[in-house]
């Protein structure tokens, strides 16, 4: 029996997670594990449920879309293993997919399902523990309405079978205490169970559920282990994806709040499954929290912001209507105003960029100030230059910065300026057309409009 507790490291426990289905109902050309959910794709959540046991390996069946959903398997574990169900036979023929990974693999298998997000680590540990009592653990719930899903027919407190709605009698459709798909064995009994698995039923389907059934006939035991119904949600339609998001997002917020960060307007602030909140850090209403965010103890993010792959220092204040993209970094102190936008830029300690600016691709030294109205034109049409603003320099207001380019420490530019070259620390660069004023023109040029129109108002026809 291993150790069962979330996040210790079990060098026993193999995840198979099953991803090979269309999912036809959510009407997509996306494959439905691939739908996002918080932001993230929904195989990534039931392999963070996964990974928070520490697993020493992860196996993704793959099937429908299989390039882009092994894609997304790695990017959330560069580690998982792929393996690939041609056609879709069912839950068994899909587990026995991943037999020829862990022919010799000791210890105890996992499987989830790519399309049920909300299972928690802590109910996964809970059946590896139960593994101590039975040979094979199935995740069951009592559902309030049973619809479609199998049915776990009990004998007091052992497993008798699982009957999948197509086979079942109308006494066994009466069961309320329904299959989450969620099932737990030693790897080798596990696949020992799944190879004895036909498809003589109403689906002509290898159906996982089965292998109780085998177990008990060769003298094994299967016990339940039961959570609330809404852990083992599955995600089938659009609608529910939708409901999914509402829990999911909900449940983020109770997560913050408890954490100590304050939640102006918790219903309308908007997390990822990746998202990580400080203590003491402030967020405002109306605030988008996209993939890859951490903000620190402490920093402020202001109403209307919208944040993705950044980290906020803390004591940093960022907005109202700031955005902040991928590869931004800002360090303790920093202040990002309104009509902001950061990508790919680095701002040290204590720099400020207060107002309607853009910076692209840029290293922002410390303290430096930059002024409203400025750009990085960081692109030249086919590739992205840098532009560097070097410690305490003074960004004069609508300054455009044509990358490659570097403002040095302590150096300025004038209001307007653009630069071109670069400029070295301590100088005053301006670049611009010197001021020409003509004493009275305006007043001379707008009587001339004015009777110009007057004449024309006064033409016949
Ligand atoms: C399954 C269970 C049912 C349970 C329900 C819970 C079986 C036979 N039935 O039914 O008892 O109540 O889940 O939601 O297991 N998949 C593959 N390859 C396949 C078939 C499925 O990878 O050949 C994957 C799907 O992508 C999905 C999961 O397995 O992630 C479940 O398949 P699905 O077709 O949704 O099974 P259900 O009919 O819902
Ligand atoms: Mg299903």
């Amino acid at each position: 029996m291993p150790d069962a507790e979330p996040g210790v490291h079990q060098p026993d426990l193999h995840l198979i997670v099953l991803a090979a289905g269309q999912g036809t109902r959510m009407n997509s050309d996306l494959p439905k594990v691939l739908h996002p959910l918080g932001a993230a794709p929904l195989l990534h959540h039931a392999m963070a449920a996964g990974r928070a046991l520490a697993p020493a390996g992860t196996i993704v069946v793959t099937g429908h879309g299989a390039e882009a959903v092994a894609q997304a398997a790695r990017a959330f574990d560069p580690g998982a293993r792929i393996v690939h169900q041609a056609k879709q036979l069912g839950t068994a023929h899909a587990v026995a997919q991943a037999a020829p990974l862990l022919s010799r693999a000791a210890g105890e298998a996992v499987v989830l399902y790519g399309d049920t997000p909300f299972v928690r680590p802590e109910t996964l540990a809970l059946m590896l523990e139960a593994r101590a009592a039975h040979d094979v653990v199935v995740l069951g719930f009592e559902a309030a309405d049973p619809g479609r899903y199998g049915r776990l027919v009990m004998d007091g407190d052992t497993l008798e079978r699982i009957v999948e709605w197509k086979e079942a009698t109308e006494a066994e459709r009466a069961v309320t205490l329904c299959n989450s798909g969620v099932v737990c064995a030693e790897a080798q009994v596990l696949l020992n169970l799944v190879a004895g698995v036909g498809n003589d039923n109403a689906a002509g389907e290898y159906y996982l559920t089965d292998i109780v059934a085998l177990a008990r006939a060769r003298g094994l035991t299967a016990g339940v282990v039961t959570c609330p119904e809404s852990e083992t949600l599955g995600i089938n339609t659009r609608a529910e994806l939708a409901r999914a998001e509402a829990a999911f997002q909900s449940r983020m917020r109770a997560e913050a709040l408890e954490n100590g960060v304050t939640l102006v307007a918790p219903e309308t602030v908007f997390f990822a499954l990746d998202t990580w909140v400080g203590r003491d850090a402030v967020i405002g209403p109306n605030v988008v929290l996209g993939p890859g965010v951490t903000i620190e103890s402490g920093a402020e993010i202001r109403a209307f912001c919208h944040l993705e792959g950044c980290h906020v220092s803390r004591g940093a204040t960022v907005g109202p209507f700031a955005r902040l993209r991928p590869g931004t970094e800002l360090a303790e102190d920093v202040h990002v105003g309104n009509f902001v936008e950061l990508k790919n830029a680095t701002l040290d300690e204590g720099a400020k960029v207060g107002h309607l600016t853009y910076l692209g691709d840029a290293a922002v030294g410390p303290h430096a100030n930059i002024g409203a109205g400025t750009i990085t034109c960081n692109y030249d049409g086919v590739a992205k230059h840098r532009t560097t603003i070097g410690a305490r320099a003074f960004v004069g207001s609508a300054t455009m910065l044509v990358a490659p380019v570097s403002v040095g420490e302590g150096a300025m530019t004038g209001s307007g300026t653009v630069v071109t070259e670069d400029v070295p620390a301590g100088a005053l660069a301006l670049a611009r057309a010197r001021q020409v004023t003509k004493p009275g023109l305006a007043a001379r040029l707008l009587d001339r409009y004015r009777a110009r129109r007057d004449a024309a108002r006064k033409e016949p026809g």
